[in-house]
């Protein structure tokens, strides 16, 4: 019998997160819901069971470290190693974000959040994610954070945002540095851009499901051993830097 799949998925108590978990339990696997919010990450924890998935639940907030330590002692404890990393959790920071008014607390936040909570998370479940056979890791960035469409004229970029577009850049070249690091580990490690999907980050806007936009990272946490890593994807192909 093979082993059961161990996944996490950060900020998966709802939007993309939640359909990220759903889609990977789908496959069979049991998936850590982490969550900050304890009512919240219990519903989904109880909504991913009685669609079938063995989700359990993770108190996680990926900016405070305790608490992210904690997140890998209980995986470690349940399970003893780490399959997938899904670095889904995220925030846009409070709006407008125009380069000459902001306040420099809603860049500092979008940091903490978008780029340091991953490295935070990431490094507290690197020697679980050692014990498995084929650990995956993937970073839900944003196409909004690829320098070369922000510079291209015409390409769908969004609106300017000094926090959130340039922390995902950020994550994208992070990404990057642990995929050289890693490059002679087993460890793929991908940035995802999930399209414009409706979620509460942007007042239910966008035109994609949270369904759609969970799928470039399941198809990322499920890459086989010769897949790619420090690249960049979504549902078309790769996205440009
Ligand atoms: N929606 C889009 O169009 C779109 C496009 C490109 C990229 N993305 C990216 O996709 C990811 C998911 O976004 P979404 O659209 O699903 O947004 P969402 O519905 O707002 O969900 C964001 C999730 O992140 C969690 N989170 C935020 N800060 C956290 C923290 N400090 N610790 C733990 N969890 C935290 C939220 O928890 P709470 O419920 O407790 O706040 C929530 O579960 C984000 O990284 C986002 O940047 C989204």
């Amino acid at each position: 019998m093979t082993e059961q799949t161990i996944a996490l998925v950060t900020g998966a108590n709802k939007g993309i997160g939640y359909e990220i978990a759903a889609g990977l339990g789908a496959l069979g696997w049991s998936v850590g819901v982490g969550a900050r919010n304890e009512e919240h990450r219990e519903a989904a924890v109880a909504k991913l069971r009685v669609a079938g998935v063995d989700a359990f639940g993770v108190p996680l907030d990926v900016t405070d470290g305790a608490s992210v330590t904690a997140a890998a002692e209980l995986i470690a404890d349940r399970a003893g190693r780490l399959d997938v990393l899904v670095n889904n959790a995220g925030i846009t920071g409070s709006v407008p974000q125009m380069p000459t008014t902001v306040d420099v607390a809603t860049v500092r936040a979008a940091v903490e959040t978008n780029v340091i909570g991953v490295i935070r998370v990431t490094n507290a479940m690197l020697p679980l994610l050692r014990r498995s056979a084929s650990p995956r890791i993937v970073n839900m960035s944003s196409s909004v954070g690829s320098l070369t469409l922000q510079t291209t004229p015409g390409a769908e970029t969004g609106p300017i945002a000094v926090a959130y577009a340039p922390s995902k850049t950020f994550l994208n070249a992070v990404t990057v540095q642990y995929a050289k690091e890693l490059r002679d580990t087993n460890i793929l490690i991908n940035a995802a851009c999930p399209g414009f999907c409706a979620t509460d980050l942007n007042g239910f806007r966008g035109v994609r499901t949270p369904q759609q936009g969970a799928a470039i990272a399941i198809r990322l946490a499920t890459l086989p051993d010769d897949g790619p890593t420090g690249s960049f994807f979504d549902d078309a192909g790769e996205v440009p830097w």
